[in-house]
């Protein structure tokens, strides 16, 4: 321990460690463990978390070490910030009148025969300078960095030809340099087929021969994804793009099970991909094969949400027979416009039925384990990054039972304060 340590945090009431496993995501019944600490304390070191436990602990640890800075959370809550593994959140406007024509009964495929949905933020994409598209993200990124969202994969797909696909990427790049948070970027050019191609094997090709040798080749996504939805990309088309992209690097991602099941989580496991999410409509066959592998499910209950679904992901059977499971908002302009990780959570503990501390563990270290980054975020951890955020509540079952309120008090990422609620000590009940 160093003469100063950077950051002492003390006073967490239930400092919620979501600590997982040495490798690999949480499963079963290891889900549903918090790994709380009562009275905790956590020491910071070059961004690093140096100490943690009991305040005790954590102050035999010091030896007499003094702290830069010491923050007192007062009995609140203290958790890991989110990790927010699925999202669509470079786009240039949202598409609030579909939410109301599939409340009149619209269906989101059908929408999108009629020129709505994704191709119609492909147009808008295309259209809009990057300038004005990298200052519209960054905004949206500051607003779920002050709920606690720490960590961000953000996929391509509203450009769908290789220039407008290159401008998302360097968008997301630049995210990652200019906000606090830690950004993944994917490659998704295949979320739709667009206008011009005589069909979607005609696209398949454009992508597999010239958009992911140069993405490859610009160094600016770690991931390739793919819809594998009826109407859209089968089985067939998935896999070519997915071995072109295993072939240049990319880690594997697909959206799948999410209107029909046409077998996209069985290839997903096949091909050892990272992740398989949405997962809506999935099968109790590919539920098994999941469960035998190391692919991560990724829920998406704020776009069953969206669409002003009744149906959900059946994360009670996918936890119960092994499968890792992770929770993602899949913020997007359309089925899914809500950004916050704390309504995914809320949603996916009422409908979906998680408990709390399985929603919660979901979408902190299992959501890091999507993005393959668990051994460095996700949990409060000796030697891991110093994402840690204070909510003004006494309880964390709180977070999700009063949604609808942002509970954030304190955001810190790698040992910096980044975000601060306004007049806390004013407005807080915790402690009175
Ligand atoms: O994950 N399913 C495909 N893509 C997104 C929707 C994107 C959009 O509607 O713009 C999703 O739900
Ligand atoms: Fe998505």
């Amino acid at each position: 321990m160093p003469e100063t340590i950077d950051l002492l945090l003390l006073g967490a009431g239930q400092l919620i460690t979501c600590r997982g496993p040495r490798k690999g995501p949480l499963r079963g019944k290891s889900l549903s463990d918090p790994g709380c600490i009562e009275d905790g304390a956590i020491a910071v070191t070059g961004g690093r978390i140096s100490a943690i436990g009991t305040r005790d602990e954590v102050t035999a640890a010091l030896r007499g070490a003094g702290a830069a800075r010491t923050i007192d959370a007062g009995g609140r809550v203290v958790m890991p910030g989110w990790v927010d593994p699925h999202t669509h959140a470079v786009f240039a406007g949202y598409r609030a009148d579909e939410y109301e024509a599939r409340i009149r009964g619209d269906n989101y495929l059908e929408i999108e025969k009629r020129g709505g949905g994704i191709k119609r933020s492909v147009r808008e994409v295309r259209e809009i300078s990057e300038e004005k598209l990298f200052e519209i993200s960054r905004r949206r990124l500051l607003r779920m960095l002050e709920q606690g969202v720490t960590t961000i994969e953000i996929k391509t797909g509203y450009g769908l030809d290789l220039d407008s696909e290159m401008k998302m990427l360097r968008v997301i790049a630049r995210l990652g340099r200019e906000t606090p948070l830690d950004v993944v970027a994917t490659f998704m050019g295949a979320h739709q087929v667009p206008p011009g191609f005589a069909g979607a094997g005609e696209y398949v090709d454009l992508i597999v021969k010239e958009m992911i040798p140069a993405v490859a080749e610009s160094g600016l996504a770690r991931f390739i994804d793919v819809f594998c939805e009826k109407g859209v990309f089968d089985v067939a088309q998935t896999r070519r793009i997915l071995e072109a992209g295993k072939e240049y690097g990319f880690g594997l991602k697909l959206h799948a099970d999410e209107i029909y099941s046409i077998g996209g989580t069985a290839l997903a496991v096949e091909m050892g991909a990272v992740s398989v999410d949405h997962l809506t409509m999935i099968t109790p066959a590919d539920i098994a094969s999941l469960a035998g592998s190391g692919t991560v499910g990724v829920l998406l209950p704020s776009t069953s949400f969206g669409l002003a679904s009744r149906r959900f992901a059946p994360a009670r059977d996918l936890v119960g027979s092994g499968a890792a499971v992770a929770l993602s908002t899949d913020f997007n302009p359309g089925s899914a416009p809500s950004s916050s990780m704390p309504l995914a959570v809320s949603i996916a503990c009422s409908q979906m039925g998680l408990v709390p501390a399985e929603a919660v563990n979901a979408a902190t270290y299992n959501a890091a384990c999507a993005l393959g980054l668990e051994k460095e975020t996700g949990s409060l951890e000796t030697g891991k990054k110093a994402d840690i955020v204070v909510y003004d509540v006494a309880d964390y079952r709180e977070i999700p039972s009063r949604a609808g309120l942002n509970h954030a008090a304190i955001v810190v990422k790698e040992g910096r304060v980044v975000w601060e609620a306004a007049d806390l000590r004013d407005r807080s009940e915790v402690g009175l």
